[in-house]
C-alpha cells in the first residue's frame, strides 16, 4: 500500500514549475489566486496541514503556533529570512522550521548594487525626467551624481549576501569594510580584501556608503538607530535590502529631510506593504529610491527557492534531517 501523501498548505502562489512538482509529490493545497491569508486562515491551515509553506507576508507567531494541530510537523518557509516565524515557539512544540538560503544570494546582492548606483547616479530620477517629458537637453552641470569608484563601502552583516555584495562592489572600485557579529575567517577576509570593524559605530562614521545585509532578529531590530544614523557622514548613502525593521525609519526620514544624510536606497520597509509617508515624500523628491521588496525577485531565484522548499519537505518526510533546518540558536 502506498504511503499517504502529506498535506502541504502553501500560503501564496508559487512559480508554476514549483506548484506542478508539489502537486506530484504532495497533497498540495495551493493558493491559486494569491490572496494573502488572514491570521484566521492561517489558524485553519495549521490545524489541518502536515506541512505549512509560508512566505514573508505570513506572520506565524506564537499565537498561531499554539493553535497548530499535532499533525503539523514542519514549517518550510519560502524565503531565507525567518523573522516572520516564531522559531522558538515552533521548535518548542516539536515543529521543525526550514528556510531557503543560498539561492537568492546573487540576486539580492545584484539589487544592492543596483540601489547603490541608483541613488549615487540618480538613475530613477533621470529616467523620470524623460517619461515625464521634461528633458530640455544635455547640460554640463545638470543631473550630476556621485562617483562610487574609490569610495568606502561598509557592509553590516558579512554572511552570504554581504560577501556577494563585497565581491561585486570591489569590481566597481569600492573599498570594502564590514561589521559582523563574528569576524569572518581570515582567508575570506583576504579574498574579499575586506577590513573588519569590531565597532559598528566607528565604521558608520567613516563610510561613504552603508549597506545593510544582516538578518532581522531581536538583536538587530533598529540596529541603525537614531543615534547610530547620526554617526554617519552627511554625504553618505544608506542602502537596505535586508529588512525594514533593522533601520529606524522615522530617524532616517528626519535626517534625510534635514540634509544630514545624502540619500537612501530601500527595498524593504518596517510595515510592508505600507511605506512610511515621510519616506514616500522623500522618494517623490528623489532623496530616496524605493523598491517593493524585489531583492530575490527573479524567475530563476523564485524557482530555486521553491525547489529548496520541496527538498526540505521531501527529506523531512523521508525521515531525514532537512538540509536547511533553522534552530533558535542560529538567530
Ligand atoms: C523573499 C526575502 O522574497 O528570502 C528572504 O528573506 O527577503 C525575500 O527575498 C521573501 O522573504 C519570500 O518569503
Amino acid at each position: 500500500m502506498s504511503k499517504k501523501k502529506p498535506l502541504v498548505v502553501v500560503t501564496r502562489k508559487l512559480p508554476a514549475v514549483v506548484e506542478t512538482r508539489m502537486r506530484e509529490l504532495f497533497d498540495a493545497q495551493l493558493n491559486i489566486d494569491d490572496t494573502p491569508m488572514s491570521q484566521a486562515a492561517l489558524v485553519e491551515a495549521v490545524k489541518t496541514a502536515d506541512v505549512l509553506v509560508p512566505t514573508v507576508t505570513d506572520k506565524i507567531d506564537a499565537g498561531i503556533i499554539a493553535q497548530a494541530g499535532d499533525q503539523l510537523r514542519l514549517i518550510a518557509n519560502f524565503g531565507n529570512g525567518v523573522d516572520n516565524i516564531d522559531v522558538a515557539s515552533a521548535v518548542q512544540r516539536g515543529i521543525t522550521v526550514t528556510n531557503t538560503p543560498g539561492v537568492l544570494t546573487n540576486d539580492t546582492a545584484d539589487m544592492t548594487i543596483a540601489l547603490i548606483l541608483a541613488v549615487a547616479r540618480r538613475i530613477s530620477e533621470g529616467a523620470r525626467v524623460i517619461t515625464d517629458d521634461e528633458w530640455s537637453g544635455w547640460s554640463p552641470t545638470w543631473m550630476l551624481g556621485r562617483r562610487i569608484t574609490g569610495k568606502r563601502l561598509g557592509i553590516v552583516g558579512m554572511g552570504r549576501i554581504g560577501q556577494a555584495v563585497a565581491r561585486r562592489a570591489a569590481a566597481f572600485g569600492l573599498s570594502i569594510h564590514y561589521h559582523n557579529r563574528r569576524r569572518v575567517e581570515a582567508r575570506t577576509e583576504e579574498a574579499l580584501n575586506a577590513t573588519y570593524w569590531d565597532s559598528l559605530d566607528q565604521m558608520l562614521a567613516r563610510m561613504d556608503i552603508v549597506s545593510i545585509n544582516c538578518p532581522h532578529t531581536p538583536a538587530t531590530y533598529h540596529l541603525l538607530s537614531a543615534r547610530r544614523l547620526k554617526l554617519m557622514k552627511p554625504d553618505a548613502i544608506l542602502v537596505n535590502t535586508a529588512r525594514g525593521e533593522i533601520v529606524d525609519e522615522t530617524a532616517l526620514s528626519r535626517m534625510l529631510e534635514a540634509g544630514e544624510l545624502a540619500g537612501a536606497g530601500l527595498d524593504v520597509f518596517e510595515h510592508e506593504p505600507a511605506v512610511n509617508p515621510r519616506l514616500l515624500k522623500l522618494a517623490r523628491s528623489h532623496k530616496v529610491v524605493v523598491l517593493p521588496h524585489m531583492g530575490s525577485a527573479t524567475h530563476e531565484g523564485r524557482a530555486d527557492m521553491g525547489e529548496k522548499v520541496i527538498v526540505n519537505i521531501k527529506t523531512f518526510m523521508d525521515g531525514h534531517k532537512p538540509p536547511d533546518r533553522v534552530l533558535p540558536s542560529m538567530l
